[in-house]
């Protein structure tokens, strides 16, 4: 008999999420019998899908935009980084009691050491953005070692990542976005992250300052794959940066959700092949 998980993921809207396909080939690459499904939940949907999933109807669940922060009054407790974050993307079961973690700001720390080849531990990283997605990636590298400058339109945001993140024993400072001199700052890095959400498809118009302060020798890393080639990683290639796709970052966030539901190891590589076939996009 194989082991049998039923697993999901909720946003608002869901539909484009890669997170069933990923997943249901590490349950057949695992030998295990695993369902994996789509909740379109609305905001004011959360409360009973909780008491349902309480219930025992499913082992765990992913957690995307727009729930990330709302779905922890409904959890009876959560991992230490899910607390330092703010945010969940992981639910799972421990007895009785439903857990939240946080598997993205792992995601993107192992893509940067696997995937570009870089520790940023001692290394100065520029981060653009400061919402959601940015606190789990400035906590990762923070917690890694990193040296942080932060810059986000909304400046408020900025510093009140960089004093979270201080408190927490990182290095964070904060850099203007619309300051003319903000190209010293990415010129002055050795990993320079995108963490808005420019550039990504339907998202709008949009541009990041200061990419002209990107050269060679530094690793340009972005957390939108759609598309894969990004603006921004197009522009630091141009001028000679290594890029690093996002799409990476979601593999490696889904392969730490499934090691924790599961105990299983996640194809990786079988993953990212399937994945850039469903983007239409090929190998790279
Ligand atoms: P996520 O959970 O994906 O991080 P979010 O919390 O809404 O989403 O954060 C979006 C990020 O993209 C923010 O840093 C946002 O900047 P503001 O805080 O100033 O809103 C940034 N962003 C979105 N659209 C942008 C644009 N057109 N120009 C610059 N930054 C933008």
């Amino acid at each position: 008999m194989k082991r049998a998980y039923h697993l999901g993921i909720i946003g608002h809207p869901v539909s484009h999420s890669l997170s069933p396909i990923m997943h249901r080939l590490a349950g057949e690459a695992a030998g295990l019998d695993v369902k994996y499904e789509a909740f379109d939940t609305s905001p004011r949907e959360l409360g009973g899908f909780f008491d349902r999933m309480r219930t025992g109807w499913l082992d765990g669940i992913n957690v995307t935009v727009p729930h990330k922060l709302a779905v922890i009054e409904y959890l009876d407790g959560l991992e230490p980084e899910a607390a330092r974050v703010g945010a969940v993307n992981t639910v799972f079961r421990r007895g009785d009691k439903l857990i939240g973690d946080n598997t993205d700001g792992y995601g993107f720390l192992h893509s940067l050491r696997e995937n570009a080849g870089v520790d940023p531990g001692g290394l100065r990283v520029f981060m653009y953005g400061a919402g959601g997605a940015a606190r789990a990636v400035a906590f990762a590298l923070a917690g890694a070692g990193a040296n942080l400058v932060i810059a986000n339109r909304d400046g408020g945001k900025a510093i009140k990542l960089a004093e979270d993140v201080g408190r927490a024993g990182g290095a964070a400072e904060t850099a203007d976005w619309n300051a003319l001199n903000l190209i010293d700052s990415v010129r002055a890095a050795d990993i320079i992250v995108n963490t808005t959400t420019v550039g990504m498809k339907g998202s709008g118009e949009g541009a990041l300052p200061a990419m002209q302060g990107i050269h060679e020798g530094q690793v340009a890393a972005d957390i939108v794959y759609r598309p894969l080639r990004t603006p921004f990683l197009q522009a630091a290639q141009a001028r000679g940066a290594r890029a690093l796709d996002g799409l990476w970052m979601l593999i490696h966030q889904g392969a730490a959700s499934f090691t924790r539901w599961t105990g299983e190891a996640f194809p990786v590589e079988a993953a990212r092949a399937r994945l850039l076939a469903e983007l239409g996009e090929s190998n790279s």
